[in-house]
């Protein structure tokens, strides 16, 4: 039986490049400044009004993370640089979800791929689940081959495209379930 990790807020998880580690307010000049057009185009939120709201957000989401309901992950290299964020929500239920943004100078250098299987190897020894969801704008072809080489690997489904309203416009999302080592 797996453990989860007594507190969630603590968990670092480090991959060849990268280094995942929980978020503080320390961080938000650096997301206010790069979650940004250019990177939410494809998401369900657009960039944050002021610094102030993306504190706001990060004061909420380390309260989750204590709680046991989330995991919210500050993505840097190796220099400490910063590269963007991860997280795992619903980490305390069967069916936890993944979600990531790299700022726009970091994508397409193979980072969202490395840093999505640490997360699943992370998820699949240490929670409990039935399957990962992975949900991506059908048009985010960067995102849905992560999707693929995932199922690939440890085996999954793709469900489907489902129409959802993502920042007040109806698209299509495909819905991906990645199924656990071994399953
Ligand atoms: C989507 C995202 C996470 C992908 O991470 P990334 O590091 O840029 O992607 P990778 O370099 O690991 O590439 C993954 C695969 O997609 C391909 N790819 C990457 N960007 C692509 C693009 N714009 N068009 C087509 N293919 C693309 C890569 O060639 C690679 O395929 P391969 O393994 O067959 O060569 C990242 O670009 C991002 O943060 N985008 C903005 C926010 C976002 O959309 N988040 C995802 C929400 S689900």
């Amino acid at each position: 039986m797996k453990k989860q990790p007594r507190s969630l807020a603590d968990v670092t998880i480090r991959s060849e490049r990268l280094i995942l580690r929980p978020i503080t307010l320390d961080d938000a000049r650096d997301v206010f400044i790069e979650f940004n057009d250019n990177v939410t185009k494809m998401m369900a939120h657009g960039p944050n009004e002021s610094l102030e709201a993306t504190s706001e957000f990060i004061e909420k989401t380390i309260q989750q993370t204590r709680e046991g309901e989330k995991l919210q992950f500050v993505i840097v290299d190796k220099e400490e640089k910063f590269l963007g964020l991860a997280s795992i929500e619903d980490a305390n239920h069967r069916t936890p979800e993944i979600g990531l943004w790299l700022k726009k100078a970091a994508q397409g250098k193979g980072f969202g791929t490395e840093l999505v299987f640490a997360l699943v190897e992370w998820a699949n020894q240490n929670l409990e689940f039935d399957y990962i969801k992975y949900r991506v704008h059908a048009q985010n072809v960067g995102s849905w081959k992560i999707a693929e080489k995932l199922i690939e690997k440890y085996g999954g489904e793709f469900i489907g495209e489902t129409p959802e309203i993502l920042q007040g416009v109806e698209r299509m999302t495909k819905v991906y379930h990645i199924f656990p080592e071994n399953s």
